[in-house]
């Protein structure tokens, strides 16, 4: 059954917009969302908060395989279509540590890990539920959701992508340095491109976007757009 529902992936690199515009296409669609990224952070925070070592890739995969991660949206996110759910890690609302760019460090370090992805790859299978998916992360066309009925991969320049983060830090009330923000990012892409499971590409059969100069509104009109060409009924 659940084969039969149709997935639209979009995957990019950090600060591409994939999460705004997958949660706005989600909800234009009224499909469920699933936000990839966000595991991989709680595991590298759940691993953190029980001291395992990061490099551990098998002590790393049982934090993995017994984590209980949710997500909910709450009063303030209802009705408020581009809101992040609330993360809640292990029982504890962990949506504002998630956010800092040491959680998006530590993801990053952690997914390299062959036994760490795999441990989450039927876990994320698991968000295919009618009537539809929207799921974005790095690996979703290529690897998760292999026959998705429409995959986009999603880019923006770096100087865009720093600089967007930037204003979505400051507005969290998260301080945060331009320059530093672009180096740790183009660090994070070069390694999320370069190891040897699942790495960042577009997907043989994605749509490409770049998104440097396009609005949120105008990534989601094609992306919507797309979708309308593609769809089988
Ligand atoms: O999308 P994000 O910035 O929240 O992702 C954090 C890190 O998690 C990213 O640098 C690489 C990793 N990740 C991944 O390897 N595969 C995914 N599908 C999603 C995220």
């Amino acid at each position: 059954m659940p084969k039969t529902v149709p997935v639209l992936t979009i995957d990019g690199p950090s600060g591409s917009g994939k999460g705004t515009i997958s949660r706005l296409v989600a909800a234009r669609l009224g499909w469920h969302y699933l936000d990839s990224g966000a595991l991989y952070r709680a595991v590298g925070l759940a691993a953190a908060w029980e001291q395992v070592d990061l490099s551990d890739e098998a002590a790393v995969a049982a934090c993995a395989a017994r984590a209980d991660i949710r997500f909910e949206t709450g009063p303030s996110e209802a009705g408020d279509a581009a809101a992040e759910p609330r993360v809640i890690v292990n029982g504890k609302d962990a949506t504002h540590q998630l956010r800092m760019e040491t959680a998006g460090a530590a993801a990053s370090a952690i997914a390299a890990l062959p036994a760490v992805r795999a441990a989450l790859v039927d876990l994320q299978r698991g968000y295919r539920r009618a009537p539809g998916l929207v799921a974005d992360g790095r690996d979703m066309g290529t690897v998760v959701f292999p026959q998705a009925t429409l995959k986009v991969f999603l880019t923006a320049s770096a100087a865009e992508r720093a600089a967007r983060r930037h204003k979505q830090l400051i507005s969290k009330g998260i301080s945060a340095n331009l320059d530093s923000l672009r180096a740790d990012l183009e660090m994070r892409d070069e390694r999320d491109r370069n190891r040897a499971v699942a790495p960042l590409k577009p997907a043989e059969d994605a749509m490409l976007l770049d998104n440097s100069s396009l609005s949120v509104e105008a990534s989601v009109e094609q992306v919507m757009g797309w979708w309308q060409q593609r769809r089988p009924f």
